[in-house]
């Protein structure tokens, strides 16, 4: 086969934007700026900085976690700018699939579809694990008991489910069911609280720090604790890139796009470093290294300082954090196979829109129903590399594509465009491979299987169904196209909402 047959074979043809061909299987658009970037604070905010920064602090990084924290961030903030650039041209729903099916074409934006089931799928099932253990925990504080049987996955210290996981995902789910708006509005009330609650630990922290505890600076393993330790708190920053999957649901999403991305992420790194320069500042961290304080540093630090009242507030900040991570991540998936089926690529029921809550209910059912099942029968001992592993490849994957768009494409207008490119999609696709290397060996090998799986599950079944084969995808740029269309073809803004409402009160 010549080079330029196999680059016309159906599996790279690529996809013009035009759900307005699909009035039935469009989102009513209902969030402004300010939601979106509650919606980024929503999904960031949550295990990785109630858990895991206890975790990095006493194994990777020491006291130097504020610089992981920064390097995760900054590696982050690279993509947030690259996926501001496709947001803001292809407000659609689909997030890095999308812009995939664009720039690459139907396999890459498959493969990219199956990875992001890593990141927003396996994300929710294991912050529903962390927040079953902080609930249980709240529960014992106030003398209910659960009995084990009930807290944990089979095979796992005689557990049969981890019922509160599941319990959470289900409800969560039929929150997202509601209303799109609806749940914005909740998710903001929890994110006011997450904040409020950091805020607090802050305050009281900075009136306890030891600057002696900041000696030595860098943990044993040197510069290589702090990179790993980096590669593991990426997970606290995940979930920003969610702001793009509501996308078709933004009323001006060409702006306010890039300023939930960049907004929430922002947000966040600053939070996170002064966080984690109290929380050393306050703890020596080789308190943390291999004992119970490791996953719950900040009650932990609370205890430390004396103000022991501060333990069930954080407590219930957590809980809340967690939960608006579930909430938004389930809302992420949702979309993204949403996008997926409205392509050919899933069963055409998860594309559906129900008629009275604008939602598209069938899939957020089915995503809620997956994600509780891994929640309560699953122990997800290196879940967090794994979401982090299928993130990183994701935001390198983007930039690759606003590079190549760029090529491909230089004339279409770019509401946002990323500044300093190509160097900024460059340091990103770097600092993607540096922190992918810094994961575990085991995350690589079992995101390698899953994407083998993916792979095997396309050509069995997403390659036929494809509506593709109706004639709704184009064959991108450059080579010539055996069939109509070759064009990319980008949005024109905004009106893809089922109903011709297209603003709602805030
Ligand atoms: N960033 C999210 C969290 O830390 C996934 O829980």
């Amino acid at each position: 086969m010549d080079f330029e047959k196999f680059c016309r074979h159906p599996v790279f043809k690529k996809k013009p934007i035009d759900p307005a061909g699909q009035p039935d299987r469009t989102l009513k658009r209902t969030l402004s700026s300010f939601d979106l970037v509650m919606l980024g604070i929503g999904a960031i905010i949550g295990m990785g900085i109630f858990v895991l920064s206890g975790i990095v602090a006493g194994l990777h990084a020491g006291n130097a976690l504020p610089l992981s924290f920064v390097l995760a961030g900054i590696a982050c903030l690279f993509a947030a700018l690259c996926y501001a650039e496709f947001a803001s041209m292809v407000p659609v729903a689909g997030s890095a699939y999308t812009y995939c099916y664009i720039t690459l074409g139907e396999i890459w934006a498959w493969i990219i579809g199956w990875d992001l089931i890593l990141e927003y799928g396996l994300a929710v099932s294991a912050v529903a694990i962390g927040w079953s253990g902080y609930f249980n925990a709240f529960l014992l504080s106030v003398g209910i008991v659960i009995p084990p049987a009930l807290l944990s996955p089979p095979g796992a210290g005689g557990g049969l489910v981890n019922l509160p996981a599941v319990l959470v995902v289900l409800a969560l789910s039929l929150l997202l069911i509601r209303g799109t708006k609806k749940s914005a509005r909740i998710n903001a009330a929890i994110v006011i609280i997450k904040i409020a609650v950091i805020l607090l630990f802050i305050i009281l922290g900075l009136f306890s720090l030891n600057p002696a505890n900041w000696t030595p600076f860098l943990p044993p393993a040197g510069w290589l604790g702090v990179f790993s330790g980096a590669a593991i708190i990426f997970f606290a920053f995940t979930g920003f890139d969610a702001v793009v999957t509501a996308a078709e649901e933004t009323k001006n999403p060409q702006k306010s796009l890039p300023v939930g991305l960049i907004g929430s992420l922002a947000v966040c790194i600053i939070l996170y470093v002064i966080l984690g320069i109290v929380l050393t500042g306050v703890v020596p961290v080789a308190e943390f290294a291999g004992t119970g304080a490791m996953n719950a540093p900040i009650p932990y630090a609370l205890e430390h300082m004396g103000v022991t009242w501060g333990v069930a507030v954080i407590s219930i900040g957590a809980l809340c954090g967690m939960t608006s991570v579930i909430l938004v991540m389930l809302f992420g998936q949702s979309r993204i196979f949403f996008a997926m089926s409205r392509d050919g690529l899933l069963p055409a029921v998860f594309s559906e829109v129900h008629g009275t809550t604008d939602t598209p209910v069938k899939v957020i059912l089915v995503t809620g129903i997956l994600t509780a099942c891994i929640a309560g029968f699953f122990p997800l001992q290196i879940v967090a590399e794994l979401v982090n592993m299928g993130t990183l490849a994701a935001f390198a994957i983007v930039a690759a594509g606003v590079l190549l768009l760029r090529v491909q494409r230089p004339d279409i207008e770019r509401p946002f465009s990323c500044p300093g490119t190509p160097y900024i999609p460059l340091l990103c696709i770097g600092s993607c491979a540096f922190l992918i290397f810094n994961l575990n060996r085991l995350a690589h090998f079992m995101f390698i299987v899953w994407l083998s799986i993916g792979l095997v599950v396309y050509f069995l079944y997403g390659m036929h169904r494809n509506a593709s084969r109706n004639g709704r995808v184009s064959c991108g740029t450059g080579a010539p196209a055996p069939v109509p269309a070759p064009e990319i073809v980008l949005p024109v803004l905004p009106p893809l909402s089922r109903t011709t409402e297209t603003t709602e009160n805030m």
